[in-house]
């Protein structure tokens, strides 16, 4: 009886939800530009796009397609400036705590299928450029349903205790023996484009299995397979650095077919979108994964 009652004071207290405090946002004024290219670079929108069947422009982030998880069904939420049922109302700290501690406006713990566990590696002003930006699309009043996950408030509690294991809040380091290219693309990969979330398998925990980092496994929503990203020339994926830019660029258009299903086409079609030294930034990273 005693250690069961001081085993779940113990859950309790390290599963509580901890988030920043104001004093960890600094001033700044966001660069629009920047918050657009890493709002690409993020994949928000291929989570958080409305159904066809809502009305709302597909182009917006105004939330509610169903995401199939091994949890249950998740519809992320509507991520547009609408005050009642998007972020038009979030501060700055509300924003920073979602993206970078995996903490909800209202306090409790956000489930990881929501890749803040990359966005955590990301430069603090990057997180606010894209709040930004947001804060620049259209106002869509769209409320989402509730997410199909058995016992939710319990689960978001327990992921308090999985970020122990799960969740390293510290921020992408840059390596002075690499390129800055090389350097940009090892940010763009492991912050913003949370590559890692589909491209390296997981351990029974959840985590990321980092010795088989990028090395590709089963599909985390359920179908398939994701591929390796490592040593792709080497394997005869790609002539160079310039084919595999030019996947990026193209995707299936140009005959790159291994870049179009399993959610990577969405992934494709945003890197479309980024300034050419970036992609070559990312290849850059990648080809030196061997
Ligand atoms: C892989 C899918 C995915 C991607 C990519 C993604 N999100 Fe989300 N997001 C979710 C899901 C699912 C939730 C709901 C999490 C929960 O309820 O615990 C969520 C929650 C949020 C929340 C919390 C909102 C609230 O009402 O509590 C914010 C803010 C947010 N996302 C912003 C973003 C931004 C900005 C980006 C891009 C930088 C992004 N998301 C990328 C899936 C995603
Ligand atoms: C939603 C999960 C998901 C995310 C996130 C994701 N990928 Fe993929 N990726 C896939 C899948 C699935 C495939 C295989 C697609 C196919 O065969 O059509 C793939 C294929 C690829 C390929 C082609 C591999 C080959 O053998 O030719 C490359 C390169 C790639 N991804 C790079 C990236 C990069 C870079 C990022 C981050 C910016 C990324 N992926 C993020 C799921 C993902």
């Amino acid at each position: 009886m005693l250690l069961a009652a001081l085993g779940l004071l113990a859950f309790w207290l390290v599963s509580a939800p901890r988030p920043l405090s104001a004093d960890a946002i600094p001033a700044h004024t966001p660069d629009l530009a920047n918050g657009e290219k890493l709002y690409h670079a993020s994949g928000c929108h291929s989570c958080h796009l409305p159904t066809a069947a809502s009305g709302i422009d597909t182009a917006l982030p105004a939330g509610g397609t169903p995401l199939k998880t091994p949890i249950g069904t998740l519809y992320p939420p509507n991520i547009t400036p609408d005050p009642e049922t998007g972020i038009g109302q979030w501060s700055d700290l509300d924003f920073v705590n979602a993206m970078q501690q995996g903490i909800g406006r209202n306090g409790s713990h956000l489930i990881p299928a929501f890749p803040y566990t990359s966005y955590a590696r990301m430069k603090v002003e990057d997180v606010l450029d894209i709040k930004g930006y947001l804060a620049t699309l259209a106002p869509m009043k769209n409320a989402v349903p509730s997410h199909e996950v058995f016992a939710l408030p319990i689960v978001r509690r327990g992921l308090g205790a999985w970020k122990w294991i799960g969740f390293d809040d510290g921020k992408f380091k840059e390596d002075p023996a690499q390129s800055a290219a090389w350097n940009r693309g090892a940010y763009l990969v492991n912050g913003p484009g949370h590559c890692n979330e589909c491209h390296t398998p997981r351990s029974l925990l959840m985590t990321s299995d980092m010795s088989r980092f990028l090395a590709g496994g089963p599909h985390p929503e359920g179908d398939g397979k994701v591929p390796s990203i490592r040593n792709l020339v080497g394997r005869g994926k790609y002539k160079n650095a310039a084919d595999l830019v030019l996947a990026f660029q193209n995707g299936e258009i140009l005959g790159y077919e291994d870049m179009s299903s399993g959610g990577m086409g969405k992934v494709q079609a945003n890197l479309a979108k980024l300034p050419e030294d970036d992609l070559k930034a990312i290849a850059e990273y990648l080809l030196s994964l061997k």
